[in-house]
C-alpha cells in the first residue's frame, strides 16, 4: 500500500450522559484498560502523522491517563456536539501538515487498524472530500443512519432524533468515523448550525453540507459491525467486554494454551500465557500477568500483575498479587500471595497460606494456615500449620530470617525482628523472641504438666461437698 498521509483526531470529551456516571466514559474500565485506551492505540499503531485527543469532561484525569510522546491534547470545555468538538480543534488543525484527517469517536474500541488504512486508502483513491465509514446492523437503534443518492454517493446522515420514520429503518449506520479532506472540513466547518432536534453540533450534517456543495461524499462499509460498536452504555460495555475477553481467548487458544470454558475466563489485554497451560474455568489473569509453559491454572484464581515460571499449578481459589512464582511451584487451594513475594523453584505454598513481601526459598514447604509477611526463607525449610510470622509491632514491620533446612514446629509465633539459624529445630507451640543460632533446638513455651489422677480426686470431693465443683480453668488450686 502506498504511503498515506494521514492524521487522526479522537472525539472523546463527551459527558456519557447514558452511562450515568460521575466519571469520564473513557476512564472506565474495558477489559483491564481504560476505555480511551482502544481507540488511541489503533491510531497510534495506524502510523497517523499527527494524532490528537479532544478531551473535555474529567480533562484532568484524562489527560493523565492517556499522555505520551506523539499525542496533542485539545481541550473541549463545554461540549456542545461532535461538530463542535471539531470546530474546537480548528485552530490546531490549520497547522496540521495531512492533506487527510480520520475522525475517530472513542467509545469505539473494537476498530481495528487494517480498517482505518483501508478507509483512508479508499478516500484517497475515490478523490472524495469525505468518506464516512458504515456498516449494515440489524438493529440500527441510537446511531446517524446513512442516506444515500442514487449511486455510491451518500446524501446525508440523519441522527436518531431527527430522523423520520422511513429513515429510521435504514439499516446502514455511521460508525462515528469519518475520513475528510482537511481543507475541505476546515472550510466548511464553520457551516454548521446547533439548530436541530439534538440542539447540538452534529459533525454528520457536514454530509448534507458537503453535497450542497457539491462535494463528494462516499461511504466504505466495513463487513463485521461489532468493528464499530459504540459504547454508550453499561449494558453495550459489557458486551462488548465479552467480544474483547473472546477475542483474547482465542488469540491464547491458537498459540497453544487450553482455556476450558472461554466464556468463564477473564484475562485482560496486556496477559501473556506460554503454550500447554491448562487455564479451569472462573480464573481470572489480570494486569501484566505473565504465566509459563504448561502451568494449570485450577479453578478460580486471580491473578494480578503475576509472574509465573513453567509447570506451575496454582490449585483453586488463589490470590496471588505483584508476586512471582519460579517453576515447579505448588500453589493452594485457598492461598493468598501478595505484595512483592517471590516463591522459588519446587516450593510449596498450601491452602490457607497467607504469603506477603517475603521470598520463600528453592524447595521450601507451607501446607496449611500460616502467615509469612515480610520473611526470607532459605531453601528446603519446612514451616508448620499455624506457624505466624510476627511482624508487625504496631509501629513498624519487621524482617523474619529462616535459613535453609529449618523445621518450624505447628502453632508457633516467630516474634520479628528474628533469624531461626541454618538447620535449626523450633519446637511446636513456641513463641519465638530470640535469635536461634544454627543447628539448635529452640523451645519456648511452657512445660507441660501432667496430673494423674486429678478426674478421680474432682468426684470425690464433688460428692463429698455441697459447693459446686470448681472448673479446671478455675483460680483455685486443684
Ligand atoms: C455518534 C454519531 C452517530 C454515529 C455514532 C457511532 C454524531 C452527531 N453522531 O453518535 O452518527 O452513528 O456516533 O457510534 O457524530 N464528543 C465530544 N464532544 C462533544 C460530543 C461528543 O468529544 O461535544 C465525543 C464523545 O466523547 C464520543 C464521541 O464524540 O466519544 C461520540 O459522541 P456520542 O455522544 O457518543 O455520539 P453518538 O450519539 O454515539
Ligand atoms: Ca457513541
Amino acid at each position: 500500500m502506498a504511503e498515506l498521509n494521514f492524521s487522526v483526531l479522537i472525539l472523546a470529551a463527551g459527558k456519557a450522559t447514558r452511562f450515568k456516571s460521575d466519571h469520564s466514559k473513557m476512564l472506565h474500565q474495558l477489559a483491564g484498560r481504560p476505555l480511551g485506551e482502544y481507540a488511541l492505540q489503533t491510531a497510534l499503531a495506524v502510523g497517523a502523522e499527527r494524532t490528537y485527543l479532544v478531551i473535555g469532561h474529567e480533562a484532568g484525569s484524562v489527560r493523565k491517563t492517556f499522555a505520551r510522546p506523539g499525542l496533542t491534547f485539545i481541550e473541549q470545555k463545554e461540549q456542545l456536539g461532535t461538530g463542535h468538538a471539531v470546530m474546537v480543534a480548528s485552530k490546531k488543525l490549520a497547522n496540521c501538515p495531512s492533506p487527510t484527517l480520520v475522525t475517530l469517536v472513542g467509545d469505539a474500541p473494537l476498530l481495528r487498524s487494517e480498517t482505518l488504512r483501508e478507509l483512508v486508502a479508499t478516500h484517497v483513491q475515490g478523490r472524495a472530500a469525505a468518506t464516512v465509514l458504515t456498516t449494515l446492523v440489524e438493529d440500527p437503534h441510537g446511531y446517524g443512519r446513512i442516506v444515500r443518492s442514487a449511486g455510491p454517493r451518500l446524501r446525508a446522515i440523519v441522527e436518531e432524533k431527527v430522523a423520520s420514520a422511513a429513515q429510521r429503518k435504514i439499516r446502514e449506520i455511521n460508525s462515528g468515523i469519518i475520513c475528510f479532506s482537511l481543507p475541505k472540513l476546515l472550510k466548511h466547518l464553520g457551516k454548521l448550525s446547533a439548530e436541530n432536534a439534538q440542539k447540538e453540533y452534529l459533525l454528520t450534517d457536514l454530509v448534507g453540507i458537503f453535497n450542497r456543495h457539491r462535494e463528494k461524499v462516499v461511504a466504505y462499509r466495513v463487513g463485521d459491525a461489532r468493528e464499530v460498536m459504540g459504547v454508550n452504555d453499561r449494558v453495550e460495555l459489557a458486551q462488548i467486554e465479552r467480544i474483547l475477553r473472546l477475542r483474547k481467548a482465542e488469540t491464547l487458544m491458537r498459540g497453544g494454551v487450553t482455556i476450558v470454558n472461554p466464556e468463564a475466563t477473564y484475562i485482560d489485554a496486556d496477559v501473556a500465557v506460554g503454550r500447554d497451560t491448562v487455564i479451569e474455568p472462573g480464573v481470572s489473569l489480570l494486569g501484566r500477568t505473565r504465566v509459563g509453559c504448561a502451568c494449570t491454572l485450577r479453578p478460580c484464581s486471580t491473578l494480578t500483575d503475576a509472574v509465573l515460571g513453567d509447570r506451575v499449578t496454582v490449585r483453586p481459589y488463589c490470590l496471588i498479587t505483584a508476586s512471582e512464582i519460579a517453576s515447579d511451584v505448588v500453589v493452594g487451594p485457598f492461598a493468598h500471595i501478595r505484595d512483592g513475594a517471590v516463591i522459588e523453584q519446587d516450593a510449596r505454598i498450601g491452602s490457607f497460606v497467607e504469603v506477603k513481601k517475603s521470598r520463600v526459598g528453592r524447595g521450601t514447604k507451607s501446607m496449611h494456615l500460616a502467615y509469612i509477611g515480610d520473611a526470607t526463607l532459605g531453601e528446603k525449610a519446612n514451616i508448620g500449620a499455624g506457624t505466624v510470622t510476627c511482624n508487625y509491632d504496631g509501629e513498624k514491620k519487621n524482617p523474619t530470617i529462616i535459613e535453609d533446612g529449618v523445621f518450624i514446629g505447628s502453632g508457633s509465633m516467630l516474634v520479628a525482628p528474628v533469624r531461626i539459624g541454618r538447620g535449626s529445630y523450633v519446637a511446636a507451640g513456641s513463641t519465638i523472641t530470640e535469635d536461634v543460632p544454627p543447628e539448635s533446638l529452640a523451645l519456648g513455651r511452657a512445660r507441660q504438666v501432667n496430673k494423674e489422677g486429678w478426674v478421680r480426686e474432682r468426684k470425690t470431693r464433688q460428692t463429698t461437698t455441697a459447693e459446686p465443683a470448681p472448673s479446671p480453668t478455675s483460680k483455685e488450686p486443684v
